[in-house]
Parts: C-alpha cells; structure tokens; sequence
C-alpha cells in the first residue's frame, strides 16, 4: 500500500493500514548528542501493533491546543523562534521544507518516518521530516499527524500548502479540528500575504518579524491594525511584534 501514489486511498483508513503495514528498519539520523538522547526519545517504545488513531484518547494534556503563526522575511529568525516555542513539548512533528531543523529525528522517507514513529507513538519524540517533494507529501504528513494527536505539528513554508486558493482536506481537518486531537500547530510563512483565510481566522497568536514587502505589509495592517507598521519599523534585527487573539496589545520580544 502506497498512500503517497494512490489518491483514492488518501483517507485516514488509508493511512492507518499504511503505518501497519511497514516494517521496523528505521535509517533516521540521529544528531550526535542531540537532547533527545538524554530524553530517551528513541528508547520509547510500544508494541507494535497500534494505529495512529489508538493513540488520541490515550494521552490528553490539559492545557489549551492553539493555532501560532509566524511571518517574516529570510533570515528574520522564525525558525530559531520555532524552535525555542518546542523546545519544551514533549512530541514534536516538524515539516522541514527548508531542512533547517536539527535537534530531533530527522527522516527524508516517509516509510522510515512511519516506521519510527509508530514505535514511539505513546512516548516523546521530536521527529524531522524533510520531504523531496513537500508538495506532494504533504496531505499524508497531516493526515497521520490528525491520527496520531497529541503533538505540536510545526510546518515550515505553510503559505505552500494553504494558498489563498489550495487548502487539502487533511490539512483542514488539523486547522479546523486539531484541538479535539489535541493538536498544536505552528505554521511559518516569509509571505503571510499568500496563505488560506481559514488558518489565520483560526490563529491565537502571530508573530511578525521584520518585513519590508508592500503587499505583506498591507495584509499584516488589514489583518493586525495600522499600528503594527509602526511597531515594525522599529524592531531590531531578530525582534519580533507578537499578536494574541483577545488581547489589545502588540507587544514586541525575541526569542
Ligand atoms: N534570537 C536570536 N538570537 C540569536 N541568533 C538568532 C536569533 N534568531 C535567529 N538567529 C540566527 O539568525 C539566523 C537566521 O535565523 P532563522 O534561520 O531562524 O531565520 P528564518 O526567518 O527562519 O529564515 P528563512 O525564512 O530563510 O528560513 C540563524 O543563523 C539563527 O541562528
Ligand atoms: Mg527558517
């Protein structure tokens, strides 16, 4: 079973037969003296032989799951930002378009991914996930990452996969739903002018780190208010101004 070939199988029943359906060879890179060593991260493991779905009632946390976004231009910081924000969490799923990412697990194969994370599925990890083709790959990370719950899925270029025009249904469920599966999302975007309405209706917090493009900054004033170009002309390299729904105030930080 192919769930990256075969799109009419592309549903979560799909998914759960794929993750049964691998083996155990896993060929992860695993950084040298990375954190996740001392956290056993790699020793945790299960039996065999749940699904990723087996896995949502099992471990519901109490605190609030949230939408988080982060913008701004290359170089600005948001990676290191996202990366401090998961710091602490406990399951990580990064979709590392831009291979940025280095203190986890890092796979580039789907099956070897699966493989891995299915053995580990009640414990912690903090898994990597570089795709060749994060376009096409996509659909099926989010839809494995909606059964397994209980994470923070991160996703790196998310303007790529939630265009004004394109969202997949997977990746809508994670948006519209993840909260029941416990799910935390951070997405970031060198251009927030480019991503689906639906992501930053559903946002809690959004942070801007310096950006200079006309039509990112008129999008950023219609969605945070006129203020925010004022606070963004007047942060230093690696600040950030942070929004949070329900709250007055854009307050300025680094990470
Ligand atoms: N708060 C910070 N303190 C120190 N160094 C930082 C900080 N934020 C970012 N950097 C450094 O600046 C560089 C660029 O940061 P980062 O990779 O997070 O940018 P980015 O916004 O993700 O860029 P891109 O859009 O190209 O992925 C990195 O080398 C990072 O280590
Ligand atoms: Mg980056």
């Amino acid at each position: 079973m192919d769930i990256l070939r075969d799109n009419r199988r592309c549903n979560y029943a799909a998914a759960r037969d794929f993750v049964k359906g691998v083996g155990t060879n896993s060929t992860a890179r695993k950084p040298k003296g990375s954190k996740w060593d001392a956290a056993g991260c790699g020793g945790v493991t299960s039996p065999g032989s749940e699904s990723f779905s087996g896995n949502v009632q099992a471990a519901k946390t109490m605190t609030e799951k949230i939408i988080t976004l982060i913008f701004g231009k290359r170089g600005g910081g948001k990676s290191y930002l996202a990366a401090v924000l998961t710091k602490q969490i406990r399951r990580v799923l990064v979709y590392d378009t831009l291979g940025e990412y280095r203190d986890g697990f890092v796979f580039q194969d789907l099956g070897d991914l699966s493989r891995f994370w299915k053995r580990n599925i009640r414990g912690a990890f903090r898994l990597i996930y570089q795709p060749t083709n994060p376009e096409a790959e996509f659909e099926d990370i989010a839809e494995l990452a909606w059964l397994c719950g209980d994470l923070t899925f991160l996703v790196e270029e998310i303007d790529i996969f939630c265009s004004p025009h394109k969202i997949g249904p997977a990746f809508q469920n994670v948006i519209q739903r993840g909260r029941h599966h416990d799910i935390n999302l951070i997405g970031i975007s060198q251009r927030p002018f480019g991503i689906h309405r639906l992501l930053t209706s559903q946002a809690k917090e959004i942070y801007i780190f310096r950006t200079n493009e006309p039509r990112d900054r008129e999008y950023l004033r219609n969605l945070l208010g006129t203020e925010i170009e004022a606070t963004l002309d007047g942060m230093a390299q690696f600040e950030y101004a942070k929004w949070m729904d329900g709250k007055e105030e854009i307050t300025v930080g680094k990470a």
